[in-house]
């Protein structure tokens, strides 16, 4: 028996051994290449933990508790104006697990289609969901700070199951207008997934979703994971077309799939937490900042994002890099000479893509005093 699909090295452990390099060298490593949020997470979080009456520890609801699925509307409601019913909620253990699996779930219900579309230049679980389902990848550009959705054909788009958005975008911080995104999915009759796990890092203005009063063929895809610095509890949301949602929560529960009781408790409460995230805006930007600086000083241009937290920072030819000849890649080149000369570790733009080849990507992701340091 053979199998076609090969899976790739997981991106992040390529940097293993540089890693164990730059700790031997400087005693320590400044990790900025994966984006694992540092700071503590919300007191509120860590109390609803503390304080579990038992009931938590059964088999909790696969589509999310009432206590957590209302948090979740009410935060939306904050955030954008919208409040969503439950009918348009679905809760799922992370945001990765639910893009993830999306297209095998979708292919179930339109076993015809064979393709998923989404940014050639982004976080790879968009491909990967697509790949684990034996699935075709059809990559779209961005042009002027747009997804391009005007070259995909018809045909492409009636082969497709989805098409991803990622708004503040992963790498590149871009932000999109949402409006247009959903206008096509309308006309078009293609179910828009759009990834706002960092939708409250816009550093331009309000959050902007693409959700409103109007979900057809709309699915919004939010994270506890960034916003509460809650990666652990391992909690996400998916939001938008009932129908969609209805059928997605259906098939999820007979997979088995389900937040953990003590995490949907705590998530719910991490939901109500509005005051927490102004805290960690500021903590980011500022970290931003200093890192913007930082690469400027190595000789690097920067341009602060328009949201998320990570610099994208495009790569020159340099005379340093000149021992670094094994590696084909500004980008690979890069991550060694700043690793080795600096402590500080960066990922390589190719793991978001080929266009990724002469840029590394920088996470704010370590505290600010230690940051400083780094401009000191
Ligand atoms: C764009 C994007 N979407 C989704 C995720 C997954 O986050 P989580 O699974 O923690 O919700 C990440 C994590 O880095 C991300 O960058």
């Amino acid at each position: 028996m053979s199998y076609k699909f090969k899976l790739p090295q997981y991106p992040y452990d390529q940097l293993d051994v540089l890693k164990t390099k730059v700790a031997e060298k400087f005693g320590r490593v400044i990790d900025l290449s994966i984006g694992t949020p540092v700071d503590p997470s919300p007191e509120a979080v860590k109390e609803a933990y503390c304080n579990l009456n038992g009931s938590e520890i059964g088999y909790p609801p696969s589509v999310g508790s009432s206590e957590l699925i209302s948090a979740i509307s009410d935060w939306l409601e904050h955030l954008i104006g919208f409040k969503p019913n439950s009918t348009r909620i679905g809760a799922c253990i992370g945001t990765k697990e639910f893009i993830a699996s999306l297209p095998g779930i979708l292919k179930l219900k339109y076993p015809e289609k064979d393709t998923v579309i989404g940014p050639a230049l982004a976080y790879p679980t968009y491909e990967m969901g697509a790949r684990l389902a034996g699935l075709n990848y059809e990559e779209i550009e961005v042009v002027n700070g747009e997804p391009e959705l005007t070259g995909l054909s018809d045909e492409v788009i009636d082969r497709s199951l989805c098409l991803y958005v990622n708004s503040p975008a992963n790498p590149s911080g871009e932000i999109y207008d949402l409006d247009r995104i959903a206008r096509f999915a309308k006309e078009k009759n293609l179910l828009v997934v759009s990834d706002e796990c960092y939708i409250e890092y816009n550093w331009n203005g309000n959050a902007k979703s693409i959700l409103s009063q109007d979900c057809k063929n709309i699915l919004a895809v939010h994270s506890l994971s960034k916003r509460s610095n809650a990666a652990g509890i391992r909690v996400g949301s998916y939001t938008g077309d009932a129908e969609v949602v209805g059928f997605l929560k259906e098939v999820r529960k007979h997979a088995g799939l389900m937040i953990p009781g003590p995490s949907q408790k705590a998530a719910a409460a991490a939901f109500r937490d509005l005051e927490y995230i102004q805290v960690q805006k500021d903590t980011y930007f500022k970290r931003l900042e200093i890192l913007a600086e930082f690469f400027r000083e190595i000789g690097l241009e920067v341009q602060l994002p328009q949201g998320s937290f990570y610099l994208w920072i495009k790569l020159i030819s340099d005379s340093r890099l000149n021992g670094l000849d094994q590696y084909d890649d500004l980008c690979w080149k890069w991550t060694h000479w700043i690793a080795l000369n600096t402590g500080v570790l960066v990922s390589p733009g190719i793991f978001y893509g080929e266009g990724g080849r002469d840029y590394v990507r920088v996470a704010a992701v370590a505290m600010t005093d230690l940051l400083m340091e780094l401009i000191a």
